[in-house]
């Protein structure tokens, strides 16, 4: 798998509501910003990265990567991350006073996202998914790593032209549940804005950000 590391990626906005005074950093003037500081950890280089050696004390988040989208929209694998180790990333975090967060999807985990949200039927669906696996690795949020909606990544995604707005549609139903709500939300994302329905870059994102 690649490192996200090597791809132009930002993190977009955390939910707001949930960074607020989790850390904040002194600006030359004196007065003191909100701040995250996050990372991704790569669970398929444990052996050679243990959990015991991040240095939690650099992070408000460390997302662990990945859970990849599989054809059964019931199961979000970590079979190629070490999901034997993620237990230890959320009880190391949480020690620290980090978010522990998984990371969904990825450049060979895309590959289903836009059948797992084309229809409401199935957005339903995936959000119960989602907060599963939330809730069974007591998670503090997920980072939807999708690439990319609209817009092909490894090759063999399926693909919509629909998918940025079937995407929006599953957040705000994702933030609908009691335990969705709960969550922070990441997404990384693409410095071109995610596809409209033409294939242009999306001009308005705000929904977006309002879900995350
Ligand atoms: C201090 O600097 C920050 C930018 O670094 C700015 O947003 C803020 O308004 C400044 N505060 C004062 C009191 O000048
Ligand atoms: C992890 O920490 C151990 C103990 O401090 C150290 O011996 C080892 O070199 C570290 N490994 C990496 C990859 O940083
Ligand atoms: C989940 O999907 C992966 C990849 O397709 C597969 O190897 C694994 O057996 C599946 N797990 C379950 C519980 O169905
Ligand atoms: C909805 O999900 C089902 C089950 O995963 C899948 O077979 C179907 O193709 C999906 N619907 C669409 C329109 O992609
Ligand atoms: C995209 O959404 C529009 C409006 O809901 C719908 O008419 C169209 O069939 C959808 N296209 C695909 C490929 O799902």
């Amino acid at each position: 798998m690649w490192s996200l590391l090597s791809l132009p990626f930002v993190i977009s906005a955390v939910r707001a509501a949930g960074i607020a005074a989790e850390a904040t950093i002194s600006t030359s003037n004196g007065s003191t910003v909100d701040m995250v500081s996050a990372a991704w950890y790569a669970g398929w280089h444990s052996k050679d990265f243990p959990v015991a050696n991040v240095s939690w004390e650099k992070y408000t988040h460390v997302t662990y990567s990945f859970a990849v989208t599989t054809p059964d929209i019931k199961n979000l694998s970590l079979d190629a991350s070490s999901p034997e180790v993620l237990p230890d990333f959320v009880s190391a975090a949480k020690k620290n006073g980090v978010k522990a967060l998984v990371s969904i999807g990825g450049w060979t985990g895309s590959l289903y996202f836009s059948s797992h949200v084309a229809t409401a039927e199935n957005r339903t669906q995936f959000v119960k998914t989602v907060v599963d696996l939330a809730t069974t690795h007591e998670l503090d949020g997920v980072d939807f790593d999708w690439e990319y909606p609209g817009n092909q990544g490894i090759g063999c995604n399926v693909i919509s032209p629909n998918d940025t707005s079937n995407f929006l549609a599953f957040l705000q139903e994702l933030r609908q549940d009691p335990t969705g709500q709960k969550l922070v939300v990441t997404a990384a994302a693409p410095i071109s804005p995610w596809r409209d329905a033409d294939g242009n870059p999306s001009a308005d994102v705000s929904g977006i950000c309002q879900s995350s």
